[in-house]
C-alpha cells in the first residue's frame, strides 16, 4: 500500500498544481482538435507542462542544481530541433522523440528496481519490492523498452537510413506472438519472483519485440505507426508515473496513451486498415516493396501553366487536392492567391484534404490554415468525394498516393483498400509534379497520369503555380 500513502502524502497544494495542469492538459487536446484553435491548445499545454514541472522541482527540492543543467541541456537541444527541423520532417522528429520518453521510462525502470528503497518501493519488512510496484516496474519497462526500438526503426524508416519497404521475416507471427507472450509471463512472474535475471530479461526480450513490431511495416503504412507509438509512450510514462508517485505524469500519460491511440484508431479508419493488425505488426506487409516497381512507358499529355490558368479560369467549379510536394515546395501561399484569383472570376473554389496527405496527420490543414485560406472552403474526403465526378477540374498539387486508384483495384498495391480522392472522375485533371519519373511515399506509379482527361503539369509546385497566376493576371 506505500503507493497510496505516498500519494496521499503529496501536499494539498501539489495536488491541485497537478490537477490543475492535468485540466491544462485536457483543454490543450481540446484546442488541437481544429485549426482555428490549435495555436491557443499549444499554449495552455505549455503553461501545464511549466506547472507540472515547477511543482515537482518545488515538491522535491533536491539536486536542483543538476536538474537545470539537464533541463538546460535538453531543452537546449529540443529548440534547436524544433527550430531547424523543416516541417516535412516532422514525423522523424516525433519518432526520435518518442524514443527518448521510452528510454526515459526505462531508464527510470532501471533506477527504481537497482534502489527501490529511494524510491519508496521496498518493502522494508520482506526486503523486497512491493508487488504492485512489480507490476508497474515490470510493465513500465516494457512498454518503454517497445516505445524505444519501435520508435528507432520508425526514425530511420521515415528519415530514409533504412529501406521504407517491410521487412518480413519468416514466420514472424510465431517469433512475435511468443515473445510477446514470454514478456508477459515474466512480468506475471517477476510478482512472485524480483530477481534480476527476470526483470533484465523482460527489458531485453521488449527491446527486442518493438524491433520485431515496427520492421515489417513498410510502404503507406508509417503514419499509423508513428501516432501509435505515441500513444505507446503514453503509456510508459503514466506507468513510470506510478513508480515515482507522481500523479502528473500518471494524467500525462494517460492522456497521451489515450488520445494517442485514438488518433490511431482514426488513421486506421482513414486507411482502411484493422486496428488490431496494427498493433500485432507487419500489417499491408504482404504487399511488394515500395521500390517503383516496373515502369511501363505509356503515352500522357503535358500541359503549360497557360493552359491551367485557360482551363481554370472557364471552369464553374475546381477541387484543389494539395499533397506533400505542395508542402515540399511551400506553395500555400500562392495557391491560394491562385484560389483567390479563380473566385475573383466567379469560379467556385474547394480545397480536399485526404487524412493522411502530407507527412503527419493534419498537415495540409496546417499549411492551409497558415495560408489563410477560410476553414469552409475545406473539406474532408468523405465530405466531397462524390463531388469529383460533378467538377470541372481537379487541381491535384504534389499528392499523389492519395489519389491513385489503384488503391481501389489492384490487390498487389501497397495503397490497396486505402480511400482515396476520386480525382480522375473530374472532367479534366491538372496533375502538378515535377517529372514523370517521381513517385510517392508509397512507390508505385499512378494511373491517372496517363488517362485521357489528364494533363500534367511538370515542374516545382510553388514555381508553376506563380506562374499560373502570372498568366491568370
Ligand atoms: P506522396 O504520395 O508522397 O506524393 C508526393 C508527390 O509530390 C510526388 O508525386 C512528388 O512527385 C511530388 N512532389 C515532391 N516535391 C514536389 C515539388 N517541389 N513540387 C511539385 N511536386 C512535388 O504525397 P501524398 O499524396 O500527400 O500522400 C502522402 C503519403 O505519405 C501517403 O502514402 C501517406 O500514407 C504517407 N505518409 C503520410 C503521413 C501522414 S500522417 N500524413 C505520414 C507518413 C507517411 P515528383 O517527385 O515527381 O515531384
Amino acid at each position: 500500500m506505500a503507493d497510496l500513502h505516498e500519494l496521499a502524502a503529496t501536499p494539498a497544494w501539489a495536488a491541485l498544481a497537478y490537477l490543475a495542469s492535468g485540466v491544462l492538459f485536457i483543454l490543450a487536446l481540446r484546442g488541437l482538435s481544429s485549426p482555428g484553435t490549435s495555436r491557443q491548445g499549444n499554449r495552455l499545454g505549455m503553461i501545464g507542462m511549466l506547472v507540472a514541472v515547477a511543482t515537482t522541482l518545488v515538491l522535491h527540492g533536491t539536486g536542483l542544481i543538476q536538474i537545470s543543467i539537464a533541463i538546460a541541456i535538453g531543452g537546449g537541444l529540443g529548440f534547436v530541433a524544433a527550430r531547424k527541423i523543416a516541417m516535412t520532417d516532422m514525423p522523424q522528429l516525433v519518432a526520435a522523440f518518442h524514443s527518448l520518453v521510452g528510454l526515459a521510462a526505462v531508464l527510470v525502470g532501471v533506477a527504481a528496481f537497482l534502489n527501490p528503497q529511494a524510491f519508496g518501493i521496498l518493502d522494508t519488512q520482506t526486503g523486497h519490492i512491493h508487488n504492485v510496484s512489480r507490476i508497474e516496474l515490470g510493465l513500465g519497462v516494457a512498454i518503454g523498452a517497445i516505445t524505444f526500438s519501435g520508435s528507432v526503426i520508425a526514425f530511420l524508416k521515415l528519415n530514409g537510413n533504412m529501406s521504407g519497404a517491410p521487412i518480413m521475416l519468416p514466420a514472424r507471427h510465431v517469433i512475435n506472438l511468443g515473445t510477446l507472450a514470454a514478456i508477459i509471463g515474466l512480468v506475471a512472474y517477476f510478482v512472485t519472483d524480483d530477481s534480476r535475471w527476470v526483470f533484465f530479461t523482460i527489458t531485453a526480450l521488449s527491446f527486442v519485440i518493438g524491433f520485431l513490431l515496427i520492421i515489417p511495416i513498410g510502404g503507406a503504412d508509417m503514419p499509423v505507426v508513428v501516432s501509435m507509438l505515441n500513444s505507446y509512450s503514453g503509456w510508459a510514462a503514466a506507468a513510470m508515473g506510478f513508480t515515482l508517485h507522481n500523479t502528473a505524469m500518471i494524467i500525462t500519460g494517460a492522456l497521451v496513451g489515450s488520445s494517442g491511440a485514438i488518433l490511431s484508431y482514426i488513421m486506421c479508419k482513414a486507411m482502411n486498415r484493422s486496428f488490431i493488425s496494427v498493433i500485432a505488426g507487419g500489417f499491408g506487409g504482404e504487399a511488394p516493396a515500395a521500390d517503383g516497381g516496373e515502369r511501363v512507358e505509356r503515352p500522357w499529355k503535358r500541359g503549360s501553366a497557360d493552359d491551367a490558368a485557360f482551363l481554370m479560369s472557364q471552369a464553374e467549379q475546381v477541387i484543389i487536392v494539395p499533397g506533400y510536394g505542395m508542402a515540399v515546395s511551400q506553395a500555400q501561399h500562392v495557391l491560394r492567391e491562385m484560389g483567390d484569383l479563380l473566385k475573383a472570376e466567379g469560379v467556385r473554389v474547394k480545397y480536399a484534404i485526404h487524412p493522411v496527405a502530407g507527412r503527419m496527420p493534419g498537415h495540409m490543414n496546417v499549411l492551409l490554415a497558415e495560408a489563410n485560406v477560410s476553414y469552409d472552403e475545406v473539406y474532408e474526403l468523405e465530405d466531397i468525394n462524390s463531388e469529383f465526378s460533378q467538377t470541372d477540374i481537379a487541381f491535384v498539387i504534389g499528392a499523389n498516393d492519395v489519389t491513385n486508384p489503384a488503391a481501389k483495384t489492384d490487390k498487389t498495391s501497397p495503397i490497396y483498400g486505402m480511400p482515396i480522392l476520386d480525382v480522375e472522375k473530374a472532367k479534366t485533371v491538372l496533375f502538378l509534379k515535377r517529372s514523370m519519373g517521381g513517385v510517392g511515399y508509397a512507390g508505385v506509379d499512378n494511373d491517372v497520369f496517363y488517362m485521357d482527361n489528364t494533363m500534367m503539369l511538370l515542374g516545382d509546385a510553388k514555381k508553376m503555380v506563380e506562374e499560373i497566376v502570372k498568366s491568370m493576371k
